[in-house]
């Protein structure tokens, strides 16, 4: 008798030291297939039940349709935008995403690349280590970030750790959703446009995808730096969520006063022109990217693969699939 694992399962993202031992005491893995050798894909593609993703990964429906056997796609990740879940729906395929167990280190982030961007922190290590300190002098004023008011593009679970934490720095917070939620002690704003105006800090948490593709595009950087340079970008969400020519354009330009960038459009390339601006802070997407959280990310992962081909209730399906 074999003692191979009996189920196959297709992995789209590059390997993570911390899942895929997990997988591979579990499944027969087939490592990124799809990708590296069509013959080796084509032959195992009919047994595939399950795909291990990444947030960052793409499950399109041209994936989907070639595999016949697929039940499950389970992604390590909050945002599960590149996976084509009405595709995966039709079929009766449940997507799960691992929801929750980031919610800290995303929030610690944002507030990390807020007191960068505000506070000028890497540009004033750059100050001290190149010796322009000695040489050159102090560094010109940077702004203040206490009290300062926060616009937050998205108000889900990340979101409100971001708020959390903005009140112990005594911030005003607003807001902007699909809709009001009275229940929350913050302003809401009915457009994105709105909320910059108010907003020194404009901090992007909401899922990506077409839905909200460019929300933030020239007309919002301008009511962001209300004629003035003023306001911060933070993007913590998704690279699709901002217009990014628009938004180099705004930065070269001084409209804006700066921004803290944590995703970008077309990952991992960044724009020259970007990487040239002294008043940006840039970060390789990194919101939940520690140890404690990825391990949690991928045991939540595993957890929902199991309890599927265990025929247990699903711990976390995305919202779209729930009660499937
Ligand atoms: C990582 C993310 O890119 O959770 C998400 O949506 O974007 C990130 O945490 C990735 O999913 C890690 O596997």
């Amino acid at each position: 008798m074999s003692d191979k694992p009996a189920i196959d399962l297709l992995t789209v993202m590059k390997p993570s030291p911390l899942w895929a031992p997990q997988l591979a005491a579990r499944f027969r893995v087939h490592e990124r297939l799809h990708l590296t050798d069509e013959a080796a894909f084509a032959e195992v593609a009919p047994r595939v039940r399950a795909i291990a993703a990444s947030g960052d990964s793409r499950v399109d429906a041209a994936l989907i349709a070639r595999l016949p056997a697929l039940e499950l796609i389970s992604v390590m990740g909050v945002g599960y935008d590149g996976v084509a879940v009405a595709a995966a729906k039709a079929r009766g395929i449940v997507v799960t995403h691992t929801p929750d167990v980031l919610n800290d280190d995303v929030a610690d982030l944002a507030l990390g690349l807020m007191l960068c961007a505000a506070r000028q922190l890497p540009q004033a290590d750059r100050h001290v280590r190149s010796g322009d300190w000695e040489a050159k002098g102090n560094m010109p004023l940077a702004r203040k970030m206490s009290g300062a008011r926060l616009g937050l593009v998205g108000i889900g679970r990340i979101g409100q750790a971001i708020a959390q934490r903005a009140l112990a720095f005594g911030m005003q917070v607003g807001y902007t959703a699909r809709s009001a939620r009275p229940q929350l002690p913050y302003a809401f704003h009915a457009s994105v446009a709105a909320l910059a105006a108010h907003s020194d800090f404009l901090v992007l948490i909401t899922p990506g995808g077409a839905g909200t593709r460019h929300l933030v595009d020239a007309e919002v950087l301008q009511a962001l730096g209300k004629g003035r340079g003023e306001g911060f970008l933070i993007n913590v969400a998704r690279g699709s969520v901002v217009d990014e020519p628009a938004l180099i354009d705004a930065l070269e330009r001084g409209v804006i006063a700066g921004a803290g960038l944590d995703v970008f459009e077309d990952e991992p390339r960044v724009p020259e022109r970007l990487r040239d601006l002294p008043q940006v802070v840039l970060t390789p997407h990194i919101g939940s990217a520690t140890g404690a959280t990825r391990q949690a990310m991928a045991d939540l992962a595993q957890a929902n693969l199991v309890a599927h081909f265990e025929g247990r209730p699903l711990p976390t399906p995305v919202p779209e699939c729930r009660g499937a």
